[in-house]
């Protein structure tokens, strides 16, 4: 917890989840060029109103979705609710510019829903800018930044603007059944929390919902922080104290869909951030932008797919799982639940792998993909190297692996070490 009370009931599903599926869908979808186009190309109400014409998400099935980050190993999932150009993917009262009122679909109402059947915690994701609203204030990312006179912009009053971000939050936390998380996104120099009214805000929130998970972007201390599209190689701290934390990662460098982007991340690299994630006591929050009908585009499901082969093998790593007090050898990782440390080998070793400080510590060691036993022993120098050539770290105190040649054929490789005497 980032404000110094006892941790909020939600922090533990949080934690233990460790993987997530964030996804972005909206008007812009459509335009197929990034979330941000109506700001990048400064485009008029009359501009985008085009994607609202033809917005008819046939395609979004909130019930694959659900099944797709299911068997992709994740164990929550969070849906823009509404992003930065204002457009709500659910019915609201306080507006007309709705998924429901464009397309008759509520589209967060089937999200919850598919979500729940398939065991996975509910994230909303709330956009605190607004480019539609008449009321958020003219700055720098607003489209309409050098179209709108001044004796109008003048007109726009964020107090208004406050009372109907309010309104909305309130409607996503009593009409969708228990939220579980909220991402609100984002603060910037020309707006924090004075703007949103940040304090009350989150007052409200806990008073409707009081073990949801909160994110930091308000402005104000919130349960987790969120590195986005940067990946922490350590735990966070703050004043000393370890932070819950959540890295957000696109697949492709945009979070809307982006239809001529090819810049995908392997599934092996989004396998490796999700475990050093782990070992650095975070979650990966994964996202996926479904085309303008609404479907995850080919790419995205296969790479759903490729990381889930590894993560049904592999979920005992991750699940429950987090940072290890040993230190790992080089280009491996370390993720620990209980009496069970798992080393993570990014490159593939000849043969022996060196683990200093397990001699004496292990009961067991096995792959986990397919249970099968890696034999161990402890050598302190011993029968391949010459006492004074071992090198420094070789210490004896040091558990020697003896691994295939050939390196088993899942995208990262694990052994799982049974520990003597850690509390399970
Ligand atoms: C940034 C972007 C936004 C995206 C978000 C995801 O704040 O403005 O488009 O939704 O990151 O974390």
């Amino acid at each position: 917890m980032s404000d110094g009370s006892a941790e909020r009931a939600g922090a533990e599903w949080f934690r233990a989840a460790r993987f997530g599926l964030f996804v972005h869908f909206g008007l812009y979808s459509l335009a197929a060029r990034h979330e941000w186009v109506r700001s990048r190309e400064a485009m008029s109400d009359a501009d985008y109103d085009r994607y609202l014409e033809r917005f008819d998400p046939d395609l979004f099935d909130a019930a694959a979705l659900a099944r797709a980050a299911r068997e992709a190993g994740m164990r929550y999932a969070v849906l823009t609710a509404k992003h930065h150009d204002g457009f709500c993917l659910f019915g609201s009262a306080l507006t007309d510019y709705t998924s429901v009122r464009a397309a008759g679909r509520d589209l967060v109402a089937e999200f919850a829903e598919a979500m729940r059947a398939e065991g996975l915690r509910v994230g909303l994701y709330y956009s605190l800018l607004d480019w539609r609203h008449p009321d958020f204030t003219i700055d720098r990312y607003h489209p309409l930044r050098d179209s709108v006179p001044p004796e109008e912009a003048k007109g726009h009053d964020m107090a208004r603007y406050r009372a109907y971000l309010h309104g909305q939050v309130r409607e996503l936390l009593t009409g969708y059944g228990p939220v579980d998380l909220l991402f609100f996104d984002f603060t910037y120099p020309a707006k924090g929390p004075e703007e949103w009214g940040a304090a009350e805000l989150m007052a409200m929130v806990r008073e409707l919902s009081p073990g949801i998970v909160v994110n930091d972007r308000l402005g104000i201390p919130g349960d987790y922080v969120t590195p986005e599209q940067y990946q922490p190689d350590a735990p966070l701290t703050r004043d000393g104290a370890e932070v819950m934390w959540e890295a957000c990662h696109t697949l492709n460098g945009s979070w809307g869909y982006d239809r001529d982007n090819h810049d995908y991340k392997s599934p092996d690299l989004l396998v490796r951030m999700l475990v050093q994630s782990v070992a650095c006591g975070g979650n990966l929050l994964l996202n996926v932008g479904p085309t303008g009908r609404g479907a995850l585009d080919p790419r995205a499901a296969e790479t759903l797919r490729a990381i889930g082969a590894w993560t049904s093998l592999h979920a005992r790593a991750v699940h429950g799982a987090g940072p290890s007090a040993y230190e790992p050898p080089p280009n491996a990782l370390y993720t620990q639940r209980g009496d069970r440390l798992y080393l993570h080998l990014l490159a593939w070793p000849l043969k022996h792998v060196h683990l200093p400080g397990l001699a004496g510590r292990v009961r067991y060691a096995q792959f986990l993909h397919d249970g099968s036993e890696v034999r161990m022993r402890e050598l302190d120098g011993g029968e391949h190297e010459h006492n004074n050539l071992a090198p420094p770290g070789r210490e004896p105190g040091t558990l020697t692996l003896t691994l295939p040649v050939v390196r088993p054929d899942v995208l990262l490789p694990v052994v799982e070490l049974v520990l003597h005497g850690e509390e399970p």
